[in-house]
């Protein structure tokens, strides 16, 4: 990739709506940059970030060395070297797609371990429904093959950019209340780790793990703690067929149909327009193989964008936020969840037009996407809508999953926020809504804790950091009546450093994930200052200084933690009298 040369252009150019131009254009998309970058043609002196090129506290991190090995033995080697020497290890993976800070190795002397080269497929066992892959296979790749068998995995994240160890480190998931669950982790039957070990086993060792071994619940969502995984067998089933249909109704029930539908739907999902007072229900279940329909899910904000277009979108919003235009960010919002509705959010019957519902196909084409990864590049620089190369979107994304029965009341009580507020939440609807899915109690112990609903958003986050949101206080307060209020779960790559505040509280067997973390590494060679917070064995998960509520990197107390020079001051919530939101004061 020689250069991005759009970042400055003139915006003038764009009239007409984009999402038409998007759908329309023959597009070529340039793959992610590598998250690392070194030096050296030996990989040393490196730095690592994310795929948005920013972590929370918008630091880079710093690495001495990374190692790409390509076979296990190469793996043992790696980390027994690193043992011997007492060295700092993280894993890192192709794209880095998780937000916190998992990644850093402490100080500039760490070293890096990249699963990039560990992407075979190891086996395939169709009497059994299994296939074993090394750690750093895509998701996208594990579709795929799985697939050319006849196999299919049940429920995974929609985005297939993730790996299998990377989306299994922070227990990634898809939606649904069935089967074993909403998580990949949950369909794991078998890992082999490599983690260090003492003089008299080389310094380091290989556990293999299967169902009947209580480590297994430790290290099927680990947040890279306890060593390196470098083969992940998962059980799966038979490819089948699914039928799609979105529905679009008013809010005013929501509280009391969540549950139900969630029951109702084997792959049921919701997306919430607040502001819109608007929902629009995933209505997805099984049908039977020979159901006629090849349907296609290219999901449209994870296809190729033209740079000039994410830029476009971008301007668009910086010029409404200087501006106060809480009107244009409604009109907006609006239009672009009714052409994302209009055009079946990238759904198509037969993987070239939509003609209408139910879309009817198979697992491998619907569950996940992310077409944006692919396709040499050509004339028209495109990229994933977040590449950081193109000074385009740059948003929080919040995750945290609520149990099902105080659900109705999270719900109720964002109503009434917006009752207070109608524009508050607007800007939800120019990113897709709040998408909730169904989320289920897992046997891992960081994994969910019983089944609830996971809400998730993105939205705006500026450039700089001093710079408040529009409606700052309302998305504030969502996110610690979530967290706080209902005691919601953060999922552990997504969020802002404040959402992992006593986390670790939350979750009934931490002390037996600990126990197998001083087991497998006592030392904490690969513990980072963050896992060691949000574990709770350091303090300082937030970090207090002007402007952090602001970043999210705290809950204010004060209000130099907002930013009284633009008129926003640190008081408590509307509905949630305990939290303590940046507000405007006019
Ligand atoms: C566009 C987009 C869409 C997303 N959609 C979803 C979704 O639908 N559902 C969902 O739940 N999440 C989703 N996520 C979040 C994503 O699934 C997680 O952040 C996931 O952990 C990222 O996987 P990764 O391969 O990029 O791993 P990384 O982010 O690089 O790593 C995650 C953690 O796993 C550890 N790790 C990685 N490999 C290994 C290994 N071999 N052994 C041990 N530890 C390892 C890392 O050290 C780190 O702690 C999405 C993220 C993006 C950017
Ligand atoms: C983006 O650039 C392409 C290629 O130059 C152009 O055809 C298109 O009109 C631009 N998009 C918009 C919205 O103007
Ligand atoms: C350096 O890193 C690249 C990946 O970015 C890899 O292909 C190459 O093999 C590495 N070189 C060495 C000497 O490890
Ligand atoms: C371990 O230390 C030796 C000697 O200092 C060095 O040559 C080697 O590269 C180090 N290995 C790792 C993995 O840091
Ligand atoms: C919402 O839809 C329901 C029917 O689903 C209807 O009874 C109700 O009046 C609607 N509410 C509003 C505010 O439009
Ligand atoms: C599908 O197969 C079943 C029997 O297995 C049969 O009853 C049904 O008619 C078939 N449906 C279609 C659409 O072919
Ligand atoms: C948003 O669209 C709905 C119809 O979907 C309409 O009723 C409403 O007035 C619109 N709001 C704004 C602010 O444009
Ligand atoms: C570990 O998980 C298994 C299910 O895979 C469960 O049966 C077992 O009780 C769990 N062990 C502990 C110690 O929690």
């Amino acid at each position: 990739m020689a250069c991005l040369c759009l970042k400055r252009m003139s915006n003038k150019a764009f009239e007409s709506t984009t999402l038409v131009f998007l759908l329309l254009s023959v597009v070529f998309s340039t793959p992610p940059e590598d998250p690392i970058k070194c030096t050296t043609s030996e990989n040393t002196t490196c730095t690592i970030t994310n795929s948005y090129g920013s972590f929370p506290d918008r630091s880079i991190c710093k690495a001495a060395q990374v190692l790409y090995p390509t076979t296990e033995q190469e793996l043992v080697s790696v980390v027994a070297s690193a043992t011997r020497n007492k060295t700092k290890m993280k894993i890192a993976t192709r794209y880095s797609h998780s937000i916190p800070k998992l990644v850093c190795p402490d100080g500039e002397n760490g070293m890096l371990i990249s699963t990039k080269y560990l992407n075979k497929i190891v086996k395939v066992d169709v009497e059994a429904n299994t296939m074993t892959v090394e750690s750093g296979v895509t998701l996208q790749q594990f579709i795929n093959e799985a697939a050319k068998v006849g196999l299919a995995l049940p429920y995974a994240p929609y985005w297939w950019g993730v790996t299998i160890g990377g989306l299994m480190g922070t227990g990634a998931h898809g939606s649904t209340l069935r089967g074993k669950g909403s998580a990949v982790h949950d369909y794991v039957v078998g890992l082999r780790i490599v983690r260090p070990a003492g003089h008299e086993d080389g310094y380091a060792k290989v556990e293999s793990l299967n169902e009947r071994h209580e480590d297994l619940n430790a290290t099927k969502v680990s947040l890279g703690v306890l060593g390196v995984i470098s083969q992940i067998t998962l059980k799966l089933e038979r490819l089948f067929k699914r039928s799609i249909t979105y529905v679009a109704k008013n809010d005013s029930d929501l509280g009391d149909q969540v549950a139900a539908f969630g029951h109702a739907h084997e792959f049921a999902d919701i997306m919430w327009y607040p502001s819109q007072r608007k929902v629009v229900y995933r209505v997805d279940d099984r049908v039977p193989f020979n159901t006629s329909g090849n349907g296609l899910y290219d999901f449209i904000p994870l296809r190729p964008t033209p740079s000039n277009i994410s830029i476009f979108r971008r301007t668009t919003e910086d010029i409404q936020e200087s501006t106060n235009d809480a009107i244009g960010k409604c009109i907006d919002a609006n239009a672009s969840s009714n052409a994302l509705f209009t055009v079946a959010y990238g759904l198509t019957n037969n993987g070239i037009s939509f003609t209408g519902y139910p879309v009817i196909g198979f697992q491998n084409h619907l569950q996940s996407s992310g077409s944006c990864l692919d396709s040499p590049q050509d004339a028209l620089i495109t990229t994933c809508g977040w590449d950081p190369r193109v000074e385009g979107l740059f948003y929080y994304n919040t995750a945290f999953s609520i149990r099902l029965s105080v659900v109705k009341k999270f719900i109720e009580d964002v109503q009434k926020l917006v009752q207070l507020e109608p524009k508050g939440l607007c800007i939800l609807g120019l990113y897709n809504g709040i998408v909730m899915r169904y989320v289920t109690a897992s046997s891992a112990y960081l994994g969910k804790q019983e089944d609830a609903l996971e809400f998730d958003f993105l939205y705006y986050r500026s450039r700089d950091p001093m710079t408040p949101r529009l409606y700052e206080d309302i998305l504030e307060e969502v996110e610690q009546l979530g967290i706080f209020k209902y005691g919601g779960l953060p999922h552990w790559g997504k969020n802002r450093n404040l959402a992992f505040q006593g986390v670790i509280k939350k979750y009934k067997n931490a002390k037996k994930f600990l126990k197998v973390k001083n087991k497998y590494d006592p030392k904490g060679l690969f513990s980072n200052t963050w896992t060691d917070q949000v574990l709770g064995l350091k303090d300082g998960v937030t970090i207090l200084k002007d402007g952090c509520a602001l970043e999210g990197l705290c809950i204010c107390s004060q209000d130099s933690h907002c930013n009284p020079s633009k008129g926003y001051y640190c008081r408590p919530g509307k509905v949630y009298k305990k939290a303590r939101v940046c507000t405007h004061l006019k």
